[in-house]
């Protein structure tokens, strides 16, 4: 959020971060039915949006003020709202509350998943924890800048997490068709609701062979480098309107789970749980808890 927005813009107190957690929370859960449904069906989801939208709204012109320090460079959120100049003054906090929404909502939970996957994969575990020690030395309590070069020998990090989005994808992206439009020899009428599955096509073992086993190393054909994924990888969906904070999502992570596996020592207390089928939209949750151990390393 620091990065996207401003560095200290919201979380300023233990309470205030409590209450923006209780009302993100809240704004999360029902986001799929509030997006789609009069506000007043979902009273304490509309009020938590509300509360979302007022503490955007505040704090817009210091948003679009803010320089950094370091190179003058402007945020993502100013990036967004200089693009919207010309709406009115009313929609800002809405572009803000999207934004805020589509990186924490997908990017979290597949932090937690990667960090599911590898941790009951204990090869796959060993080769990271390897991995880690050749570049940072032995794992513990000192201060460590993970940086581009460090990244690029840790690839496997960056493979688990493209296994952990493959098989955690999105139930459903959807599009309003505006005109009609021709697949195939059907005709698609406007105003009608065009849906793609991304999680059961990466569940195609024609595209992904054993398509229910998580295998960090089918990720070597893709070429990264060149910013692409695999054929048929939707998790972000596809064309114009794709995801444009994909390669954030995945640097972010990356340096999540490096930061996590190289402080603690973490093992499942849980067999890896399933995905809840509660929400179509966005990366699901798991199906019920699944606790975490972890060990400060000295
Ligand atoms: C693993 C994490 C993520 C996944 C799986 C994901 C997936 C998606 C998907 C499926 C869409 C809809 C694309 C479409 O309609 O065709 C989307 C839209 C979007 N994502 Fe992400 N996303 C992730 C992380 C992020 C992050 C970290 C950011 C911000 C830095 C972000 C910003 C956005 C925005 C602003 C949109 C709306 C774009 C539009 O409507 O044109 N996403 N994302």
């Amino acid at each position: 959020m620091s990065t996207l927005f401003k560095k200290g813009l919201f979380l300023t107190n233990e309470r205030k971060i409590q209450e923006f957690y209780q009302h993100f929370q809240t704004y999360d859960e029902g986001f799929e039915y509030g997006s789609q449904l009069p506000e007043w069906f979902l009273r304490n989801w509309s009020k938590s949006k509300r509360w979302l939208l007022a503490l955007l709204e505040t704090n817009i012109p210091e948003i679009k003020a803010h320089r950094s320090a370091k190179d003058n460079s402007a945020t993502l959120m100013q990036a967004l709202l200089d693009i919207v100049e010309k709406e009115t003054d009313k929609q800002r906090p809405n572009y803000g509350l999207l934004l805020l929404w589509a990186s924490l909502s997908n990017a979290a939970p597949i932090a937690f998943w990667t960090l599911a996957f590898v941790l009951s994969h204990p090869d796959v575990h060993r080769a990271i924890l390897e991995g880690m020690s050749s570049v940072f030395g032995t794992a513990g309590k000192d201060k460590i800048k993970v940086s581009e070069d460090d990244l690029k020998k840790l690839l496997l990090i960056k493979w688990c997490i493209l296994e952990a989005i493959r098989l955690r994808a999105p139930g459903v992206i959807t599009r309003k068709v505006v005109k009609p439009v021709k697949i195939l020899n059907y005709t698609v009428p406007s105003g009608d609701l065009l849906m793609l599955s991304p999680f059961w096509l990466h569940r195609n073992p024609k595209y992904f062979p054993e398509p229910d086993s998580f295998k960090p190393e089918r990720w070597k054909k893709a070429n990264l480098e060149k910013h692409a994924f695999l054929d048929c990888f939707m998790a972000f969906g596809g064309g114009k309107f794709q995801c444009p904070g994909r390669w954030f999502a995945l640097l972010e992570i990356q340096i999540c789970i490096i930061l996590i596996l190289y402080k603690y020592d973490c093992r499942l207390l849980d067999p890896l749980p399933k995905q809840s089928c509660l929400h179509l939209v966005g990366v699901p949750q798991p199906e019920g808890q699944c606790q975490i151990e972890y060990k400060q390393r000295v």
